[in-house]
């Protein structure tokens, strides 16, 4: 394994929800990793240490003794690490940066030296299951494999150019919650036509996960396995006919452009911020 042969330490640095994820998903995977993870609380410190990492309030060791370091705090408290840990620490690591919005281009010229990638994944990490996009301006081959390695240990990875990571966020990272709320609607239609709600919900699961195994394995438009299923003069049609009178898919359309863009206007007050925190032109 490249982590385990390149890879000695990891910092993560703002154990939070997603640092823990990370933590725990990291060491099901390289046990013989080394973590040290960072937070300010002494609750955030115990449950990285019942995780199995080394826990501190110091950044800058936990950074100095790291190959690499994942950047999990929230944007804001992003420019008092930087000044917190200085300049001479970055030099030859590899970074990763969760945090929303902060683009590569600042996190460059912040952390000298540092090879640097952005990454966006979404709380599927809890489950191993999650989609995470990355992105790097130049990063180089081997250290794109140990990126890749890293984050495959928390699904499925995709290498984009940064100039998606908003739509990322809007699709990947709000999905689990508009998925959950087609879930919980189709669920209480269930219930109304006179369904146990445990029952419904279980059901309903099973068919988001077979359709989607279905869909990858076939490799085929959506329509058509909508088409496969709708029987003329059927019950798959009437409730089509529904979802289209009510607008339901230029609706969903609807929910990702609003979120595309609240996702980018919060990813542009977040740049300003940092930039301006950071004496960055
Ligand atoms: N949650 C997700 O699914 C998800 C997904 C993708 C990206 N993100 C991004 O990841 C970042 C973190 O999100 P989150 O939801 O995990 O937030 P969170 O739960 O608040 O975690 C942030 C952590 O940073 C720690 N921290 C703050 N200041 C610190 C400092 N000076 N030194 C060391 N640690 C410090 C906090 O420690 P204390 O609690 O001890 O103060 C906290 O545990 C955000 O930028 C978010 O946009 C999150």
């Amino acid at each position: 394994m490249i982590i385990c042969d390149r890879v000695k330490v990891i910092a993560v640095v703002g154990a939070g929800k997603i640092g823990s994820a990370i933590i725990k998903a990291i060491k099901e995977c390289y046990s013989d990793v080394n973590l040290i993870a960072t937070g300010r609380r002494d609750v955030t410190l115990e449950n990285a240490k019942l995780l199995g990492a080394e826990a501190t309030r110091n950044n800058k060791e936990a950074i100095s003794r790291a190959d690499l370091i994942i950047l999990s705090v929230k944007p804001h408290h992003f420019p008092i690490i930087v000044k917190e840990v200085g300049k001479d620490v970055w030099d030859g690591k590899i970074v990763i940066s969760v945090m929303a919005g902060i683009k590569l281009k600042t996190l460059s010229s912040v952390l000298p030296g540092a090879k640097i990638f952005r990454a966006m994944t979404n709380i599927n990490t809890s489950v191993r299951k999650a989609s995470t996009a990355i992105s790097t301006l130049d990063g180089d081959e081997s250290d794109k494999e140990v990126v890749e390695e890293l984050f495959k240990c928390l699904g499925t990875i995709y290498w984009v150019p940064e100039e998606y990571i908003d739509i990322w966020t809007a699709l990947v990272g709000s999905g689990p919650a508009f998925i959950s709320e087609i879930v919980d609607a189709l669920v209480l239609g269930a219930v109304a036509s006179g369904m146990p709600r445990d029952i419904a919900y279980k059901a309903i699961l099973d068919v988001l996960e077979g359709t989607a195994v279905l869909l990858k394995n076939r490799d085929v438009h959506p329509a058509e396995v909508r088409d496969e299923v709708t029987t003329p003069g059927g019950t798959t049609i009437r409730g089509l006919a529904v979802m289209e009178s009510r607008g339901i898919k230029s609706a969903l359309i609807e929910t990702l452009e609003a979120a595309y863009k609240r996702s980018r206007e919060i990813g542009n007050d977040i740049e300003l911020n940092i930039r301006k925190e950071l004496n960055i032109n």
